[in-house]
């Protein structure tokens, strides 16, 4: 099938949609963007950024990626960053994990899964960081929950690690990172509590002078 028209359509409907409630709406939008927000989540397709949080395009700036993994490296995530960090002008930056990722349920099996193990690995660094922790869990739900909920709180530090986000707040720019974890049961977002809002908050061997 060349053509999706089952897609196209359903687009020309929502832009009709769309366009009945404001009929300025695209006009605007096309004009420029002043998203508040940078999402970073999961690629998993019931993970929709701006569905469960009800906002409207503009509103929320997005990076995905496999169990929304901040990685030193990943030139892709750090420009998106960059890009909302210091052109957007941000004021929150959301890592948002979820429970049942299927990235950290395949980082835990200990099976091979080919080139995505390269990427799994970050996940296994915390596994082996937390293992205790993690073991001390009954189930292997809990367990596999316990290091969603772990991974979301480490790659809040490692947006909070950037240069860019600490440059942001050397600078003086009003810039808070957030650790959420949805249930794709329920459709709940639960804030972990590991809002980061300054320089003095973060480890002093990743601290930048
Ligand atoms: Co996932």
């Amino acid at each position: 099938m060349r053509i999706l028209k089952n897609l196209l359509d359903k687009n020309k409907n929502w832009a009709e949609k769309v366009k009945t409630r404001d009929p300025e709406f695209f006009l605007n939008l096309s004009r420029q963007q002043h998203p508040q927000y940078l999402w970073i989540g999961c690629s998993d397709s019931r993970v929709p950024a701006n569905e469960i949080v009800d906002m409207l395009p503009g509103e929320i700036f997005v990076h995905r990626n496999i169990a929304n993994l901040v990685v030193h490296t990943d030139l892709n995530c750090l420009s998106v960053i960059q890009y909302a960090v210091e052109v957007l002008k941000v004021k929150h930056i959301i890592v948002c994990g979820h429970y049942g990722c299927g990235g950290i349920l395949a980082a835990m099996d200990n099976k091979e899964h080919g080139l995505i193990d390269n990427w799994l690995r970050n996940i296994s660094d915390i596994h082996r960081y937390y293992r205790e922790h993690i073991e001390a869990r009954k189930t292997e739900k809990e367990k596999a929950d316990f290091l969603c909920e772990l991974n979301v709180i480490e790659q809040v530090a490692n947006v909070c690690h950037t240069t860019i986000v600490q440059n942001a707040w050397k600078s003086g720019q009003q810039l808070s990172v957030h650790g959420w974890i949805y249930s794709i049961e329920d459709g709940i977002l639960k804030d972990l509590d590991v809002c980061t809002t300054s320089l003095d908050e973060i480890s002093k061997t990743h601290r930048v002078k």
